[in-house]
């Protein structure tokens, strides 16, 4: 039922608050000091490294959890395209664990690379929203995300609820490590606290990214940039943006587009930036200056703070609230979801069902 919503994809859009905080409350202890999840019974300190093994969106959910274990919990992460790790049959080592990543947890390559860990003696993980799948059956430990059923082919609510796991995964691990204390593990509960509400705000502002996305409908190829946590959800927009709206995307790291990327920047390619402001704004900021220098139509999705050093600069600049580092790719995942579901909308490609995609891929 899609409620008082045109497709699946808005309704699950709209939802994120919702199943965010749901998701929150099922990973913590009711008086919301401590993460509990069946995760805590691996003896973290011992473990050398955690393999991280997925396909598509929720392969970018895992390059946002490497970066988060690795900054978090200093646990050092390797991140594989499940089709590439199975045949590629790595090494593993015997004290590694192996977290698989699948919304449907049917997708083939995904069960493969589950299955092969195994057979290296991993323990192994597994991330899934459907807790009844194959991989939820065949994973030594289930970690369920709780986003409920996801009927849109391209995937929204279940990537933040991802991302929320992954948030809370990686503060449980960091106090089993030993890296942070108590009060570290409260404090990061009470900032994802806020993400609901956050959310509301930026969906809030549907029409400011519908405005945005009819700028861009006509346009046949968009890049997408970011740095550091931007980076994956660059790569993110992008990956929504094909799906739904056939238009040619990329992602890149901001920093590497001027060792290649930068030869596609004229006048007609927009360039869609994700520029919260923080430590690497600066650093965002002169990569776009060299992409505007060659007239690229450079479009800001960042905070107040950036909009107003690039303010009239950029071709245009979409403000959304400034948040806590922790929090910034729920903000800027929800930015990415409506500007390729109104872009869409623009084009009048069917949202939901898009050409030649499957729901669950289960074949290789
Ligand atoms: C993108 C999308 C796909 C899936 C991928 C993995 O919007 O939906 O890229 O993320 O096919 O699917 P799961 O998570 O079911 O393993």
């Amino acid at each position: 039922d899609k409620g008082q919503h045109r497709h699946f994809m808005a309704k699950e859009i709209h939802e994120q608050p919702t199943v965010l905080a749901r998701a929150l409350g099922a990973w913590t202890s009711s008086d919301r000091n401590r993460i509990t999840s069946d995760a805590e019974h691996i003896d973290w300190s011992a473990v050398s490294r955690l393999s991280i093994v997925a396909c598509g969106t929720a392969y970018l959910a895992g390059h946002v959890a490497k970066i988060w274990l690795e900054q978090i919990a200093r646990l050092p992460v390797e991140l594989e395209i499940a089709s590439e790790f199975r045949y590629r049959e790595p090494p593993l080592p015997r004290d590694g664990v192996t977290m698989v990543i699948s919304q449907s947890g049917e997708t083939a390559d995904t069960l493969a690379a589950l299955r092969y860990a195994k057979a290296q003696g991993q323990q192994t993980l597994g991330l899934v929203n459907v807790t009844t799948s194959t991989i939820a059956r065949e994973a030594d430990v289930v970690l369920p995300i709780h986003a409920g059923p996801e009927i849109g082919v391209a995937s929204t609510k279940a990537f933040t609820a991802q991302l929320m796991c992954i948030a809370l995964l990686a503060f449980m691990i960091a106090r089993k490590r030993g890296v942070i204390g108590p009060d570290a593990e409260t404090t990061a509960i009470d900032v994802l606290s806020t993400i609901p509400r956050i959310l509301s705000e930026v969906l809030a502002q549907e029409n400011d990214f519908a405005a945005l996305a009819a700028q861009i409908s006509d346009a046949t190829s968009v890049l997408f940039l970011g740095r550091g946590m931007m980076y994956p959800l660059a790569l993110e927009g992008a990956l929504k943006l094909k799906e739904i709206t056939y238009i040619h995307a990329e992602g890149y790291a901001a920093g590497e587009i001027k060792h290649g990327p930068i030869a596609l920047v004229d006048e007609h390619t927009p360039i869609i930036a994700l520029a919260p402001s923080g430590p690497l704004l600066e650093k965002s900021l002169s990569n776009l200056r060299e992409v505007i220098a060659r007239n690229g139509r450079v479009a800001i999705i960042g905070d107040a703070a950036a909009c107003q050093v690039f303010g009239n600069e950029a071709w245009h600049c979409l403000a959304i609230p400034h948040v806590d580092p922790l929090v910034a790719p729920f903000a800027y995942a929800v930015a990415i979801q409506f500007l390729a579901y109104h872009t869409a909308l623009c084009r009048g490609t069917d949202v939901d069902q898009p050409r030649n995609l499957a729901k669950s891929v289960t074949v290789e």
